[in-house]
Order: structure tokens, then C-alpha cells, then sequence
């Protein structure tokens, strides 16, 4: 019988890839979504690409009334994979509360309702915000943390946290995953990031320029000691970090995991510059980007980039994208959206 994947935050921008990448391996999945900050139009992507109707729940995780629902319509439930929540690193430094009440609610609900219901899997959106400001890279898993640079990141250290604690003594057993920078889109063109509000992350402020949604960007901070001045991350295509999560899943349906908690970092595993990702942009699709110089953002780290090595060899996973691949299905997305009058 096919496992049954509750996917939360599902019509955002991960959780669409992902509950496609779980329908393609075998997975049923259902859908829970507040659409605060998405909509459902990547339900319809899903069902041309798959053939298959995710059920979907519009409610919001905070509710824990509402939210319970999912799980007496689908008591068969097997894994959760938890993506809904805020974050807008600017937005969490200005309005904290609205971050910890939001993050943290909707994961003890979330938690709540899977140890009622007998889930065996547990799947965490985590971050590599969690390390805060790192001395060096790459990090690998057991980096210690540093201070979180914002309320957001904070919300995913006490995530993490919160699981740990939650889950010993239990025989649910979870998965943390800490993401670098996803970015790219599904090579169909027919899904990719389509926030509500105004993206900040830098590929769809790129692609959004590039198409005349914004008149200019600017490039945060060009002082950093990195090797061109402005910040280095490490990209990592967002179907290749869907594709993680049903890894994940396998490995603790299979009973590979020993530990309550396994945690893993996934990104390519080197970091570029947000100069070199303008660059990526421009050579891969012969378009020129509006941009200025500008000061550093508030809550940034200067540079961040992943050691992978314990996701391959433990989950088998292997990024299979670049930036080439990256920068290219993002402008093919952006262009597919804007003509079909998409935000
Ligand atoms: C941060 C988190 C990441 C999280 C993401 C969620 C860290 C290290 N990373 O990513 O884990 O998933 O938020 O939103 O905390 N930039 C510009 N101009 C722009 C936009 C961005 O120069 O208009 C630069 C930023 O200064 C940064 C880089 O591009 O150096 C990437 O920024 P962004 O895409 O927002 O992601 P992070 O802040 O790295």
C-alpha cells in the first residue's frame, strides 16, 4: 500500500515541488495550506504533471480545531512533512511576535495531531539560518549554532528544538532539514515561486527585474571580505530539495533510522556570490539586469555553504542541478506567469 505524506504549507513554493516529487515515488499525499502567502493555482500544475488531485485543506495550523479535520478524514496519515510557516527574514526583525506565535503554534499543533494519530514520520523544514553567523564554511551538521541573525532563524533553532524534545519517548520518529538557499523551478515551467507578497530572496528579485516588475534591484552590501565584496550562499535547485524529502521519508519508512532525530544539511555544497548569481542570470539567458550597489541588509551573514556529505550517503541524495540550471527554469517561470497574468 502507498504510504500517505500530509504535506504542509503545501501550495508554497517547496511544498508544491515536493508533493509532486512525492506523487512521482509512490507517495499518496494530502495538502494543508493557511494560503496566507500562496495560492492554490500549483494544485492544478500538480494534476497535469501527475494526474493525480491532492486534497487539499485550506486551513490554518494555529487552528488546532481546523487542522484536526485532516487527520479524521485521512486516519491512514504515515508521514508529515512540515513546511508552513513565515519566513521573510526583514519581516520576522520587525514583527518577532508575529514569527514566534505563527512558527511555534503551528508546529506543537502539528505535532500535537501527529503523535494522536500514530504518524511515523515526521519531516522538518529547517533551516541553515540555525548556525547564525558561522566563522567558516562549509558547515557540516554538528557546527555548533550560533546566535540566530534573526527572529526567523530563532523560530527554527526552538523548532528543532521543540521536536527533539517532543518526540523522546515516542515512537514517532523525525528528520530535520536544513536548507541553504532553494531556489529554480520546476523544468515543466509550469510550477515555481509565486509568493503573495513581494519576494525578497534574491533569484525571484532577480527574475522580477529582468521581466520589468521592478525597475531596478540592489545587491546587499559589497564591502563583505568575500572575493568579489557581496555575500556567498550556496543555491541549491528546489527539485533536487524536494527530492531530499522523499528520500527522507523512505529512509525512516524503510526503518533505516536508529535515532529519535536525524538531522541533515542540503545544499550543492559550494557558495557563490550574489555578484556571480547576477552574472549566472545574464549569461544563461541574454538578458541585462537593472541593478545598483547597495548597503548591507539587516540580518545577513557574510558568506554560508553547505557540507552535504552525510544526506548522500545516509539518504543516497545527490543534487543534480547547478546554477546554469537554476537561473534558467527561474526566468522560464517568471516569463510563464507573467503572460499568463500571474503576480
Ligand atoms: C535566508 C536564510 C535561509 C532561508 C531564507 C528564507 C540565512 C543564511 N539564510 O536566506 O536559510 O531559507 O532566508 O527566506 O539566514 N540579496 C540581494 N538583493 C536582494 C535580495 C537578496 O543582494 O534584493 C542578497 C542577500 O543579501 C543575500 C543573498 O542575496 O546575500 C541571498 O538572499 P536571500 O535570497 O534573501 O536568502 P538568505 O537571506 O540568504
Amino acid at each position: 500500500m502507498k504510504p500517505k505524506v500530509l504535506v504542509t504549507g503545501g501550495t508554497g513554493y517547496i511544498g508544491s515541488h515536493t508533493m509532486l516529487d512525492l506523487l512521482e515515488n509512490g507517495c499518496d499525499v494530502v495538502c494543508i495550506d493557511s494560503c496566507i502567502n500562496s495560492d492554490t493555482s500549483c494544485l492544478e500544475a500538480i494534476r497535469q504533471l501527475s494526474g493525480v488531485e491532492v486534497p487539499f485543506y485550506q486551513a490554518d495550523l494555529c487552528d488546532l480545531g481546523a487542522s484536526e479535520r485532516v487527520f479524521r478524514d485521512h486516519p491512514d496519515i504515515s508521514g508529515v512533512i512540515h513546511f508552513a510557516a513565515l519566513k521573510a527574514v526583514g519581516e520576522s526583525v520587525e514583527k518577532p511576535l508575529l514569527y514566534f506565535r505563527n512558527n511555534v503554534d503551528s508546529l506543537i499543533n502539528i505535532l500535537d495531531l501527529s503523535l494522536r494519530y500514530g504518524v511515523k514520520a515526521f519531516i522538518f523544514s529547517s533551516s541553515c539560518t540555525v548556525y547564525g553567523d558561522v566563522q567558516k564554511s562549509p558547515v557540516d551538521e554538528n557546527t555548533p549554532w550560533q546566535e540566530a541573525a534573526s527572529p526567523y532563524g530563532r523560530t527554527k533553532q526552538i523548532g528543532e528544538q521543540i521536536i527533539r524534545d517532543t518526540l523522546q519517548h515516542t515512537s514517532m520518529k523525525s528528520i530535520l532539514l536544513r536548507y541553504f538557499n532553494p531556489a529554480g523551478a520546476h523544468p515543466s515551467g509550469k510550477m515555481g515561486e509565486s509568493p503573495i507578497n513581494p519576494p525578497q530572496n534574491l533569484v525571484p528579485v532577480i527574475t522580477e527585474t529582468a521581466i520589468g516588475k521592478r525597475e531596478s534591484m540592489t545587491v546587499f552590501g559589497t564591502d563583505y571580505p568575500t572575493r568579489d565584496g557581496s555575500c556567498i550562499r550556496d543555491y541549491i535547485h528546489v527539485c533536487d530539495l524536494a527530492h531530499a524529502h522523499t528520500l527522507a521519508l523512505k529512509h525512516v519508512f524503510a526503518d533505516r533510522q536508529l535515532s529519535q532525530t536525524e538531522v541533515f544539511n542540503l545544499g550543492i555544497g559550494n557558495g557563490l556570490t550574489v555578484l556571480e548569481i547576477i552574472e549566472a542570470f545574464q549569461k544563461q539567458t541574454g538578458v541585462s539586469l537593472s541593478y545598483t550597489l547597495g548597503d548591507r541588509r539587516a540580518g545577513d551573514v557574510m558568506a554560508i555553504y553547505s557540507d552535504h556529505t552525510k544526506a548522500s550517503k545516509v539518504l543516497g541524495w545527490e543534487p543534480k542541478m547547478d546554477i546554469n540550471d537554476i537561473v534558467s527554469s527561474a526566468w522560464t517561470w517568471e516569463k510563464n506567469r507573467s503572460t499568463a497574468g500571474g503576480k
